[in-house]
């Protein structure tokens, strides 16, 4: 269970420093685990979505996008199994009145054991949480004196379990007809909408949904930055196939799901499958892409196997007919579903995380460092950065013409202040792979000092040669 907090700690206080993610409305002191993407951090977002969505869709034939609204009809969570089943198992201690999900206060507890001992408290906190067994995890916080944090107690209520859906009221009448939910997953929106796409779309099984939106859970312990956060948002993928086939395509789909992440250059490493301890009843596979955090291996990504348990549900529920006409096999089925399901900010989170450096450059005595975020340059929120030596001499009017080229093509960013090796830095922390300098010798010969992020190299490029550098180098 190594963990590196200092370092976590480090990168949350860089996001809010370089504009990347921001407390929600922090002027009044915020909202737990709710958080705002600044200038950088909504760019940064935007590269992922969009490399996503291109991916799955742009890049497999058989894959097509939708929007779905985050309201649904009430009775989607009835049939999708969320009002009775979404819940998580809670305990509160009596004396601080503090509410805490019971597999974190566990786990919190084995962290401070040694790692044997805490992985013991692990294995048999899984075992019951398989089981249900809500008594059985109630003698376990007992049986090793798990104390609140606040009070120090161990005063405990019984377990029991909590709905994390976000309930509203549709309309002006506050009866329970008009409740209504806010998505707790976006897969849902997919599932009602298989019949029109479908149909619309003469979608041929084998195929795939995708769809990018908000999602909502009351997460009661919400903690460690935006990894848990209460409004976030999923990129999933349903995948329709035909029965008997699914084992088949849950590893296509695992080993897809792994070479795209593998395909933004992180260290393989880092990265490892987790098989599910419990399957949902009406999942038969389910395994999670992890990733190496400084807070340790956790979720990013879910590849599971649903059956037909979705659009059955939604056939009894609504009784349409959820069904589709093989015309290889000659008959009609509710297709079975792979689906691909990831959070957008983890995916930041992890994209940050991986590309956060202190290097330290102390050279011949002379003490020196930088912090860098190695983004892939397909994801930097900036690709260019254009400096004029000086402000004068016509400097400015060249660098200007080269964002105007370079504009329509990619993010740039232009500025005159400070020496250029502040500039450089000031970049480097926001992940900038390129910067280019224009000088007196630019006006001379029509080059320009092109600066690498990554190795800090330099080198003298033709400027009419700067925007198709970049262009390549984004779209490796
Ligand atoms: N449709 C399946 C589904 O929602 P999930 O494992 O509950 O499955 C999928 O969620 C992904 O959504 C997770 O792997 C994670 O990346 C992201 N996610 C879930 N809850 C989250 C939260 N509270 N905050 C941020 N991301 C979350």
């Amino acid at each position: 269970m190594a963990t590196d907090q200092n370092k976590f700690q480090a990168i949350i206080s860089h996001c809010k420093e370089y504009g990347f993610v921001f407390q929600s409305s922090e002027i009044y002191d915020g909202l737990s685990a709710v958080y705002d993407y600044g200038q950088n951090g909504a760019q940064l977002k935007k590269n992922i979505r969009d490399y996503w969505w291109k991916s799955m869709t742009q890049m497999h034939d058989n894959i097509v996008g939708i929007d779905a609204a985050i309201f649904m009809h009430p009775t989607t969570w009835k049939a999708s199994g969320h009002v009775d089943g979404f819940s998580d198992p809670m305990i509160d201690n009596k004396d601080s009145k503090k509410r805490y999900r019971v597999d974190h206060l566990i786990e919190a507890h084995a962290e401070t054991l040694d790692a044997a001992a805490g992985e013991e408290l692990i294995a048999k906190m899984n075992a019951l949480l398989a089981a249900d067994d809500l008594a059985g995890l109630k003698a376990l916080i007992e049986a090793y004196k798990i104390k609140c944090a606040v009070s120090g107690t161990v005063n405990w209520t019984d377990v029991r379990q909590f709905n994390l859906m976000f309930s509203t009221q549709l309309g002006s009448v506050t009866d329970e007809a008009s409740e209504i939910y806010l998505r707790p997953e976006t897969a849902q929106g997919i599932f009602v909408n298989f019949l029109n796409v479908q149909k619309t779309g003469r979608m041929k099984i084998p195929f795939g949904i995708a769809q990018i939106g908000k999602a909502f859970r009351n997460e009661i312990v919400a903690r460690q930055f935006i990894f848990r956060m209460r409004e976030f948002e999923q990129m999933e993928m349903q995948f329709f196939v035909r029965p008997g086939t699914q084992k088949e395509w849950f590893q296509y789909w695992k080993e897809e799901r792994m070479k795209w992440h593998l395909s933004l250059g992180a260290d393989p490493a880092k990265y490892k499958f987790h098989e599910h301890e419990k399957l949902a009843f009406y999942a038969d596979a389910a395994e999670d892409i992890e990733f190496e955090f400084p807070i340790g291996f956790k979720e990013v990504e879910g590849i599971h196997s649903r059956t037909d348990h979705d659009l059955g549900r939604h056939q009894e529920f609504s009784k349409k007919k959820m069904q589709y006409f093989d015309t290889e096999i000659n008959q009609n089925y509710i297709p079975y579903v792979i689906e691909t399901s990831i959070g957008l900010d983890r995916m930041f989170l992890l994209t940050v995380c991986n590309a956060y450096e202190e290097e330290d450059l102390t050279k011949d005595g002379k003490e020196d460092s930088r912090v860098v975020m190695r983004f892939p340059a397909k994801l930097a929120p900036t690709k260019l950065a254009i400096f004029p030596l000086t402000k004068k001499d016509g400097l400015p009017e060249i660098a200007k013409e080269l964002m105007d080229i370079c504009k329509p093509h990619f993010h740039t960013f232009y500025e005159e202040k400070d020496a250029i090796g502040k500039r450089y830095r000031r970049q480097d922390a926001i992940g900038t792979p390129f910067c280019v300098t224009i000088d007196h010798q630019t006006k001379e010969d029509n080059t320009v000092t092109i600066r690498y992020r990554d190795s800090m190299e330099q080198e003298r490029i033709p400027l009419d040669k700067v925007k198709e550098l970049v262009l390549n180098k984004i779209n490796e």
